[in-house]
């Protein structure tokens, strides 16, 4: 594909958007941006820097003090890579109350359209369809089953070594952020109306991928 192509993917955490979205970049040779890294590096940053999540005059602050980037496949925190860093269990507990905040969002997003604004890139999160990039080419709404997102979780925080907690505990910290995330005033997760909705609960990651590719290769 040679012209410029911007596809959002947006969903709840788990269900398969950055598994799909990498393999979907690769193979229409776009960029794979993930938004929600961005958040969670800020997050990474307040929390490592002791700042009461409450106290939106000192967050806002260190918010202009700080530099986020998503090149090549890494996050940029601060001109680090810090991509091992924000998947700590302690940045997913949190970052649904940073990426609440209204600010936060602005100056986030207006990253994002400049990255988009670029190259082709397929992003990833959780408003790209509705205000990240409203006219993109094609936009998908992944979903899963709340059982099965929490399994995925559950697997990949095995994978990384975390040993305290139980695939329950996974649900109802998912849940949690299932509703902060859309019910927050500013930018809620919502479908866009001319999103296409994938269910990749009971499907394979490849069956996701392609029936994603049929979609953009049937136009
Ligand atoms: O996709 P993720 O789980 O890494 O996202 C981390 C958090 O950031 C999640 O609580 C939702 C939020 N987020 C958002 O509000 N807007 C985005 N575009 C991406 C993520």
């Amino acid at each position: 594909m040679n012209k410029r192509i911007t596809i959002a993917i947006d969903g709840p955490a788990g269900a398969g958007k950055s598994t799909i979205g990498k393999i979907i970049a690769q193979k229409i040779n776009a960029d794979y941006i993930d938004t929600g890294a961005m958040y969670r590096a800020l997050t990474l940053k307040l929390i490592e820097n002791n700042i009461d999540l409450n106290d939106t005059y000192s967050l806002l602050k260190e918010l202009n003090n700080t530099s986020i980037d998503f090149r090549n496949g890494h996050i940029y925190l601060d001109k680090k890579i810090v991509d091992k860093q924000i998947r700590e269990n302690i940045v997913s507990q949190n970052v649904s109350d940073v990426a609440k905040i209204k600010e936060v969002r602005e100056e986030l997003v207006k990253i994002q359209q400049n990255i988009a604004s670029q190259k082709s890139v397929v992003m990833d999160g959780r408003d790209i369809g509705t205000v990240v990039l409203p006219n993109a080419d094609f936009k998908f709404f992944v979903i899963a089953s709340i059982h099965e997102r929490a399994k995925r979780r559950f697997e990949d925080l095995v994978k990384a070594g975390e040993k305290n907690l139980t695939i329950e505990e996974v649900e109802d910290q998912i849940s949690r952020r299932d509703k902060i995330d859309s019910t927050r005033e500013k930018s809620p997760l919502t479908k866009s109306d001319d999103a296409y909705e994938i269910d990749t609960t009971n499907k394979s990651i490849n069956e996701s991928v392609d029936e994603i590719l049929k979609i953009i290769e049937g136009r």
